[in-house]
């Protein structure tokens, strides 16, 4: 499948006179222009640490959700594009339904368990706000907030486009938000966890103005040495009628909001969030 490669710092496409809401599809307006983004790679130094289980209670918890809204709606044999894929866990359970999969993350070290996990399953080094990839996928899926991780609305709006492109004719897009209940209630406080050889603290707060949550996280790992690394990772908190309006402007419609909880993920991890469904016509 024709990929389009870009270095590090890579181009977004910007309607000319852009503002709030303005971010246009290059295909519907005649003048564009480039601004320069960073590819999101702030997980890299955590890769290692992400990849022993800090997913699993997640995807424990979310796999009987994504069964009613995604599985369930795709012939055996589907495309998926699992959006913001890490270090691939979903990845690994899509292509044991034995859908053909494509991996795209941000963050090069995610990639790389991705890559050892799901040999046969195709990768992409690219930013969810800045790629382009030809019509051809049945359903597309971002899971775990990583939506979240996008801090502006009209970078969010970005996303989606490149989704609803990215999709053939009836295809859907599955995705999870952390919404406002989740960083009232949950982000706040120190969580340390102590292993023999691994030690982690995890600080979160939440800035109810800005809107934004902060994950502090810093972890010792027991080599020849104790090795120190430090991650800060930003979440935005949308509201649903964002969220809607931006598929809307991206071009899905029969969009639906589900509670997460509502759909079988009892534990802390589905408070206060919402999975949405949302179909390119
Ligand atoms: C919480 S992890 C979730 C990973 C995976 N979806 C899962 O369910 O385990 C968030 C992932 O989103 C990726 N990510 C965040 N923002 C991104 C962006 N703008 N473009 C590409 N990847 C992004 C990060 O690199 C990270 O791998």
């Amino acid at each position: 499948m024709p990929v389009v490669r870009r270095p590090r710092v890579c181009y977004r496409t910007f309607h000319s006179g852009a503002g709030k809401g303005c971010f246009s599809c290059p295909s519907k307006v005649g003048k564009i222009f480039l601004i320069p983004v960073e590819r999101y790679a702030s997980y890299d130094p955590f890769a290692w640490y992400y990849n022993r289980d800090w997913g699993a209670e997640f995807h424990s918890e979310a796999l009987g959700a994504l069964r009613k809204l995604a599985f369930s709606r795709l012939p055996q044999d589907a495309r998926v594009l699992d959006l913001c894929c890490g270090t691939g866990d979903l990845t690994r359970s899509l292509a044991a339904h034995g859908y053909r999969v494509t991996g795209l993350d941000g963050s090069e070290q995610m990639l790389r368990f991705a890559r050892e996990k799901v040999p046969d399953a195709q990768f992409i080094l690219a930013d969810a706000r800045d790629f382009q990839l030809p019509p051809v996928f049945d359903a597309a899926l971002s899971t775990y907030d990583s939506l979240n991780h996008i801090l502006t609305f009209p970078e969010l709006l970005a996303a989606f486009r490149n989704v609803y492109h990215a999709l053939s004719p009836g295809g859907f897009f599955v995705f999870d938000l952390n919404m406002e209940e989740k960083f009232r209630t949950l982000w706040r406080g120190a969580h340390p966890v102590v292993e023999e050889k691994a030690v982690s603290i995890t600080r979160a707060h939440y800035d109810p103005a800005e809107k934004i949550g902060r994950v502090d996280i810093t972890v010792f790992r027991l080599e020849e040495h104790w090795k120190r690394c430090e991650v800060c990772v930003l979440e935005k908190c949308y509201s649903e009628e964002e969220v809607r309006s931006g598929l809307i402007e991206a071009g899905f419609c029969e969009i639906r909001v589900y509670d997460a909880q509502k759909l079988g993920m009892q534990s802390d991890i589905g408070l206060g969030r919402a999975f949405f469904f949302a179909r390119k016509l």
